[in-house]
């Protein structure tokens, strides 16, 4: 199977959102990823329900949901009927993950944890069999554009190894500073989906480069 594409909305023109939105209908990405911050988990704002569900209106893909925020708990009806399919909350913004996990699922979409570049994926070994996704962070969240942290690669192996022992059929998902030569290294190293933002949006083509990532 070939790799899983989810562009991010986080680098899409927000004047034009609609077409972006069918720019990637149009394309072969496969999920569309859209990055929730709220300025107290992350140092950084981007935005919230009005334009998750704006971008759910038109969006012919599944809405991959990444929630950087505080109290994840207290939003999942709402990212639900905003159009999510899938939520994932991060690993360090959660007191009780398996609750959360099991309140994702109970709303009907898929549930992810997301893990900080600093938070080691052994965490997750008595919860991994419960998690459709994991997103690596493989840079500091909060901002698109930065650079790769190279770790992550080794990162990836390690979560593939303990999907692999524990019989899971957790996806692999990598997020930040993705382009083709980090995202051939991930996909080696057994990353299943891989979220590219800034490497899709700021090409002149978007639609080749989501081509070109799909054939890694
Ligand atoms: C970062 C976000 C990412 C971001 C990735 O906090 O979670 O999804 O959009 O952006 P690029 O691909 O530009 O590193
Ligand atoms: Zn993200």
């Amino acid at each position: 199977m070939s790799v899983l594409v989810s562009p991010s909305m986080l680098s899409a023109d927000f004047a034009n959102i609609q077409r972006d939105v069918e720019m990637l209908n149009s394309s072969e990405a496969d999920w569309i990823h859209i990055d929730i911050m709220d300025g107290v988990f992350v140092p950084n704002i981007s935005f919230g329900l009005p334009v998750c569900q704006a971008i759910s209106k038109h969006a012919k893909k599944p809405l991959d949901v990444h929630l950087m925020i505080v109290e994840p708990d207290k939003y999942i009806e709402n990212f639900k009927n905003a159009g999510a399919a899938h939520i994932s909350i991060h690993y360090e913004a959660c007191l009780h993950l398996h609750r959360t996990i099991e309140h994702i699922k109970s709303v009907g979409c898929k549930a992810g944890v997301a893990l900080n570049p600093h938070t080691p994926v052994h965490l997750l070994e008595n919860i991994i069999a419960d998690l459709d996704l994991v997103i690596l962070m493989s840079v500091n969240p909060g901002f698109g554009g930065q650079k790769f942290i190279t770790n992550s690669i080794a990162k990836t192996s390690k979560l593939k190894e303990l999907i692999l022992a524990k019989n899971a059929n957790t996806l692999i998902e990598i997020d930040g500073g993705v382009n083709l030569e980090t995202g051939k290294q991930l996909v080696d190293a057994g990353a299943d989906a891989l979220v590219a933002g800034n490497f899709v949006f700021s090409s002149q083509s978007p639609t080749d480069v989501i081509k070109l990532l799909k054939k890694l």
